[in-house]
C-alpha cells in the first residue's frame, strides 16, 4: 500500500477470548427489486456486480437501539454478567447524536453503571479496529471485560438518486463481549489518507428513519464532489482498487506476526462491501472461497457492523470451535484497514 502505516507491534502474548456474539438485523428488507423505484437499476446488474439481492432496513428503532438489543444477546450469551463490564467501545459511522456518544447512550440503555465508554469511527474496519483497542486494554490489565457494539443505519447516510451506491448498504447491530485469553493475538493496521476522498459523508442526518429523501440539500463543494449535504459519497472503483489490495494485505500480515501462513487459517471475516472484492482477495491469497465468511446475498453492507454479525452467524451455523486460528479483516472510509488473527 502507498501509504501504509504499519503497527509495528510484536505479536502479543496474551491473547483474546471472545466470550460472547450478539447481533440485530431488522425485519424490514429492501430487495434489489424496490429501488428501480427510486433509481434506474435492476436486480440483475447488482447481484452480478455485487453479490447482493436484499438488505435490511430499519424503520422504528435508532442506531443505539439496534446496538442495545446485539449486545444483549452478547452478555447473555457470554455468561458474564453486565456489572463486569469495564469498557464500552461502540463503533459507527452513523450515529443517532455526534454527542452523547453512541456508547455512553448504549450503555444507559443497558442498565450499564458507569463503565468507561467511547466510540471509533474507523468506518468498515471499526469493529476490528475496536477489538484491537480492547486487546490493549485487556493485556495491560486495564479492564477485564470490554463490550463492543459495531451498530450502522446506513439507510439513512445513502443518497436515494445516487445508483451507484443506494444499493449497497443495510441496517444492522452486531456486539461481542471480550475477555482476555491464552491465544495468539496479532494486528495489521493501516491507511491511504490520500485516499479519503474516495469514500466521505459531511455529518449526520437529523433523522433515523428509513425514508427516500424528499428535499436536496445545498450543494456544498471542498474540493471533493458535490454531494447533497450529508449523504454517502463513494467513488466505487478507486474504492475498489484499494480494498482488493488492502484486504489481503492485512492478512497476510497479520499471519506473519503470528507465525502462520494465510492456509493455516480455519476461517476469514471480511467486510461485505462487494462479493468480487472478497472473490479478488480469495485468489490473491490462494484460498478457496469456501474459507471465506459470505452474507452479503441478503445482508449488503452493513459498514461496521457486518464482521461481528458474521461471527455470530457462524458460530450459529457451528462454523467456529474453540481454538480455531481465524482472521478479521476490515476495510473502508479514510481510507483504512484492519486486520487481525486470533484464536476462538
Ligand atoms: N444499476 C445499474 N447500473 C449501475 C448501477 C446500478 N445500481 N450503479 C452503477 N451503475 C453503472 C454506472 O453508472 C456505470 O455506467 P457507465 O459505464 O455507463 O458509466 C457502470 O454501471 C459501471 O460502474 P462502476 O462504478 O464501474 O461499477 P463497478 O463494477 O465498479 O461496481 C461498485 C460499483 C459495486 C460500487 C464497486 O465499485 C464496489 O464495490 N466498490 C467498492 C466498495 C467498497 O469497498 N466500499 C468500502 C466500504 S464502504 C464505507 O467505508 C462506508
Amino acid at each position: 500500500m502507498e501509504h501504509a502505516n504499519t503497527c509495528g507491534r510484536d505479536q502479543a502474548k496474551v491473547g483474546i477470548r471472545i466470550a460472547g456474539t450478539g447481533k440485530y438485523l431488522p425485519e424490514t428488507t429492501v430487495t434489489n427489486e424496490d429501488f428501480t423505484r427510486f433509481v434506474e437499476t435492476s436486480d440483475e446488474w447488482i447481484t452480478t456486480r455485487t453479490g447482493i439481492s436484499s438488505r435490511p432496513v430499519e424503520t422504528r428503532l435508532f442506531s443505539w437501539e439496534m446496538g442495545v438489543r446485539a449486545a444483549e444477546e452478547a452478555i447473555r450469551r457470554s455468561g458474564i454478567p453486565k456489572e463486569q463490564i469495564g469498557l464500552v467501545i461502540a463503533t459507527t459511522v452513523s450515529p443517532d447524536y455526534l454527542t452523547p456518544s453512541m456508547s455512553c447512550l448504549a450503555a444507559n440503555g443497558l442498565g450499564l453503571s458507569a463503565p468507561a465508554c467511547f466510540d471509533v469511527n474507523c468506518a468498515c474496519a471499526g469493529f476490528v479496529q475496536a477489538v484491537d483497542m480492547a486487546e490493549k486494554y485487556l493485556s495491560s490489565g486495564a479492564f477485564e471485560t470490554v463490550l463492543i457494539i459495531s451498530s450502522e443505519m446506513m439507510s439513512k447516510v445513502v443518497n436515494y438518486q445516487d445508483r451507484s451506491t443506494c444499493v449497497l448498504f443495510g441496517d444492522g447491530a452486531g456486539a461481542a463481549v471480550l475477555q482476555r485469553g491464552s491465544g495468539i493475538y496479532t494486528s495489521e493496521m493501516g491507511s491511504d489518507p490520500a485516499g479519503g476522498g474516495g469514500v466521505f459523508m459531511r455529518g449526520i442526518p437529523p433523522s433515523s428513519f428509513f425514508r427516500p429523501k424528499e428535499e436536496p440539500f445545498d450543494p456544498l463543494s471542498d474540493g471533493w464532489p458535490v454531494t447533497q449535504g450529508f449523504e454517502l459519497y463513494q467513488n466505487g472503483r478507486e474504492v475498489y482498487k484499494f480494498a482488493t489490495r488492502a484486504l489481503p494485505t492485512a492478512v497476510r500480515a497479520a499471519c506473519a506476526k503470528a507465525g502462520i501462513e494465510p492456509a493455516e487459517l480455519s476461517m476469514i471475516f471480511p467486510h461485505q462491501a462487494n462479493a468480487r472484492i472478497i472473490e479478488t482477495a480469495a485468489k490473491n491469497l490462494g484460498l478457496p472461497m469456501e474459507r471465506f465468511f459470505l452474507n452479503i446475498a441478503d445482508h449488503g453492507n452493513l459498514s461496521s457492523a457486518c464482521i461481528p454479525i458474521e461471527l455470530r452467524e457462524a458460530e450459529e451455523a457451528g462454523l467456529l470451535h474453540r481454538g480455531d486460528r481465524i482472521c478479521l479483516v476490515g476495510f473502508g472510509g479514510g481510507l483504512v484497514y484492519a486486520g487481525c488473527v486470533l484464536e476462538w
